[in-house]
C-alpha cells in the first residue's frame, strides 16, 4: 500500500466521502429519459447558492435600522465596490428562484412525481415553497422603500382578520402597532438566519427522500422494475458522469440568461424591482397602488377576489394548503400526463391559464371586470384540485409502456 492509498484508507475509516460519492453519484442510477424539465431542481440549487453567497456579502454593508436601511442600500449601490452587482445578483436571484421553482412544480405535476412512493419528496418540496415565500416576504422589507413598508403593512394586517385574537396577533408579529424599526430587526433576523437554516434542512430532506426512492421520469415508468443480472436498472444510467455533465451544460445556459438580466434588465420593467421602492419608506404617505412582487401576485389576486377580508385570507391560505394534499387527491392509475385521459389534460391547461391570469390580475388595480375575472380564475383553480379525485379515477388512460421511451 503506497502513501496515497494509506491516506485514503485513513480518511475512509473516519469520514465516508467515497461511500457517499458512490451511493449518490457514480452508483446512483437515474432514468435515461430525463428531458429539459429535469434541469430545474439543479437550477434551484444554483440559485440557492447564489442567494447565500451574495446575501452574506450584502449583510456586510447593510444596516437593519429604520433610519439607515434605505441609505445603506444606496451606499451599496453607489459606493461599495461591485455593490450594485451583489445587489442585482441577489434581487434577480429572488425572481429567478420563483421562475425555476414554478417550472419545477409544474414538471412534478405534469409527470405525477408526487404520486406514491414520492409523497414525501412533494411534501418537503411544498414546505420549501412556503419557506421561500416567507423568505422573499421578509427580505422585501429590508430596502425600506415605500413598497417594502406598505406591502409589509398590508400583509401583517391580514392577521387582524382572524376573529378575537387577530389584532393582538398582528401586533405580536410586527412587534409594534405599525411596521417599524422593531419589525425591520426581526424580519432581518429571520431573513438571514432563521429561514435560511430551515431552507437548508428541508433541501437536505428533499434530496434524501428523492434518493431513497429514486427519480421519476417523463414516462412515469418505474425503472427499478427491470434490472440486469447485476441488479442495475436497464433504463437507468449513473448520475455521474452522465447527468453531472448534462446539468453543467444546462447551468451554463442558465447562467448566461442570469447575467443578461443582471447586466441589462435588472429591474425587468418594474417586475423584479419596483420603481416605487426607490422612494424611502414614509409611514404617512400610502402609495396609490400597493402590490407585491410578481411571484406572489397569483395569491394576492385570490385574496382580493373575495370581498370579505377573512374570506380572502382563508382563500389565499387554502390555495397553498390544497397543494400539500395533491398526492391524495390524484387517483389516477398512471403518473405521466402523456398517458392520462383528456380531463387531466384539460385540468392542467386550466390550472396554468388560471394561475398566470391571476398573476397578471394581482399586478394591476381592481376594476369590476377584473374583480369578476379574478373570481372566475380562483374558482377554476380550486375546481382543478377539488374535482381531481373524480376525473382522475373515471377517465380513460392510455397503456403505459414497460420501458422508458427515448426520442
Ligand atoms: C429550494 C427549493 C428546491 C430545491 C433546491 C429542489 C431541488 C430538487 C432537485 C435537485 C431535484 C432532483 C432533480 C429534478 O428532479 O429536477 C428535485 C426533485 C423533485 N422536487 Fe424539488 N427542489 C425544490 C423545491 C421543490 C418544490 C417547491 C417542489 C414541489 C412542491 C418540489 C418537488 C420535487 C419533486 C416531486 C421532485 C422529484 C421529481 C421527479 O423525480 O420526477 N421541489 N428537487
Amino acid at each position: 500500500m503506497n502513501q496515497q492509498q494509506r491516506l485514503t484508507q485513513w480518511i475512509d475509516e473516519r469520514l465516508p466521502i467515497r461511500q457517499f460519492w458512490r451511493n449518490h453519484l457514480t452508483g446512483y442510477y437515474a432514468p435515461k429519459n430525463f428531458n429539459f424539465w429535469y434541469f430545474f431542481g439543479g437550477f434551484a440549487l444554483v440559485v440557492l447558492a447564489n442567494q447565500f453567497l451574495t446575501g452574506i456579502w450584502l449583510a456586510m454593508f447593510y444596516t437593519p435600522t429604520a433610519s439607515e436601511a434605505f441609505a445603506s442600500v444606496e451606499y451599496i449601490m453607489r459606493d461599495v465596490s461591485y455593490g450594485w452587482l451583489l445587489r442585482y445578483l441577489h434581487s434577480t436571484g429572488a425572481s429567478l428562484f420563483f421562475i425555476v421553482i414554478y417550472l419545477h412544480m409544474l414538471r412534478s405535476i405534469m409527470y405525477g412525481s408526487y404520486q406514491r412512493p414520492r409523497e414525501l419528496i412533494w411534501l418537503f418540496g411544498m414546505g420549501l415553497f412556503v419557506l421561500l415565500l416567507a423568505e422573499a416576504f421578509f427580505g422585501y422589507l429590508l430596502p425600506w422603500g415605500q413598497m417594502s413598508y406598505w406591502a409589509a403593512q398590508v400583509i401583517t394586517s391580514l392577521f387582524s382578520a382572524i376573529p378575537w385574537v387577530g389584532d393582538d396577533l398582528a401586533q405580536w408579529v410586527r412587534g409594534d402597532y405599525n411596521v417599524s424599526d422593531v419589525t425591520l430587526h426581526r424580519f432581518y433576523a429571520l431573513h438571514i438566519v432563521g429561514i435560511p437554516l430551515l431552507l437548508l434542512s428541508l433541501v437536505w430532506l428533499h434530496l434524501v427522500t428523492l434518493h431513497r426512492v429514486g427519480s421519476n421520469n417523463p414516462d412515469g415508468v418505474d425503472i427499478k422494475a427491470r434490472v440486469d443480472e447485476t441488479g442495475k436498472p436497464l433504463d437507468g444510467m449513473p448520475f455521474h458522469p452522465f447527468y453531472t455533465v448534462k446539468d453543467l451544460f444546462g447551468v451554463a445556459i442558465f447562467l448566461i440568461v442570469f447575467c443578461v438580466i443582471v447586466f441589462f434588465f435588472p429591474m425587468m420593467g418594474g417586475y423584479f424591482l419596483e420603481p416605487e421602492n426607490f422612494i424611502p419608506a414614509d409611514p404617512l404617505v400610502t402609495p396609490e397602488h400597493i402590490a407585491p412582487v410578481w411571484y406572489m401576485t397569483p395569491f394576492y389576486a385570490m385574496l382580493r377576489a373575495v370581498p370579505n377580508k377573512l374570506g380572502g385570507v382563508m382563500t389565499m391560505a387554502a390555495s397553498v394548503a390544497i397543494l400539500f394534499i395533491l398526492p391524495w387527491l390524484d387517483r389516477s392509475p398512471v403518473r405521466s400526463i402523456r398517458y392520462r385521459g383528456v380531463f387531466s389534460k384539460i385540468a392542467l391547461a386550466v390550472l396554468c391559464v388560471s394561475f398566470v391570469s391571476l398573476g397578471y390580475l394581482g399586478t394591476v388595480t381592481v376594476t369590476p371586470v377584473r374583480q369578476w375575472l379574478a373570481q372566475l380564475f380562483t374558482l377554476l383553480y380550486f375546481a382543478v384540485f377539488l374535482l381531481m379525485p373524480i376525473y382522475t379515477r373515471f377517465e380513460t388512460t392510455k397503456p403505459v409502456p414497460d420501458r422508458v421511451r427515448m426520442h
